[in-house]
């Protein structure tokens, strides 16, 4: 049976389990029939590989640069990855992208990051977005638990607040997309809450 394609895009702050509600979404199509491709930014391409390392391990000193190794590692991975997928008729699932970016990189107006993806993506916007919704104490909290990793609390707290107004706004812009998932509740219920919509997605697909 031939399905049509569907890209949805998974959002929020490090530790809001939007990875594992990433691989719920994946058991949910795989059972529904679908071919899955699952991917994520940064480093979902072969550069975007390099660049995650760059990115993440060494950090770009000059915000401005950051942005655009941002943008390098979209640009290849929508061409490389995520559009021959869904011209396969794949449903595509990826942790982080373009609305990180506007959260992330902060500093930036919209415009300019609106720019950039638009540049970056040839226009590709998801069909759906979920963003998982967590209160910052609870994120850090979550993370504090997991031995192999410090991350967010690397990171200032003023910073992530910044980065948590910014998913608001985001998610304010475009509400017909960016469904706002809260994510403090147990992993089965915030399941339940995202499959609500993946049904609906499924059903609304020509
Ligand atoms: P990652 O290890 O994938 O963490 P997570 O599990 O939280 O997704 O690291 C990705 C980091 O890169 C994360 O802290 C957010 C950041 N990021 C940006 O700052 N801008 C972006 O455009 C993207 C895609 C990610």
């Amino acid at each position: 049976m031939a399905f049509n394609s569907l890209f949805i895009t998974f959002e929020g702050i490090d530790g809001c389990g939007k990875s594992t509600q990433l691989l719920k979404a994946k058991r949910f199509f795989t059972e529904n029939g679908y071919d899955v491709v699952e991917t994520r930014e940064p480093g979902g391409s072969m550069i975007g590989r390099h660049l995650r390392a760059l990115l993440l391990e060494e950090g770009a000193k000059i915000q401005r640069s950051e942005v655009l190794l941002f943008m390098l590692d979209r640009s290849e991975h929508v061409r490389q990855v995520i559009e021959p997928a869904l011209q396969q008729g794949k449903v595509v699932l990826c942790d982080r992208y373009i609305d990180s970016t506007l959260a992330y990189q902060h500093d930036f107006s919209f415009e300019l990051l609106d720019t950039l993806n638009q540049f970056a993506t040839g226009g590709l916007k998801p069909d759906l977005t979920f963003y998982f919704d967590l209160p910052l104490e609870t994120a850090i909290s979550r993370r504090r638990s997991r031995p192999e990793s410090d991350k967010i609390e690397s990171r200032p707290h003023s910073y992530m607040e910044n980065v948590l107004a910014r998913y608001t706004k985001v998610c304010l812009r475009e509400p017909q997309r960016i469904k706002v998932i809260p994510a403090h509740h147990p992993i089965e219920e915030v399941t339940k809450m995202m499959e609500v919509h993946l049904r609906g997605s499924i059903a609304s697909s020509p």
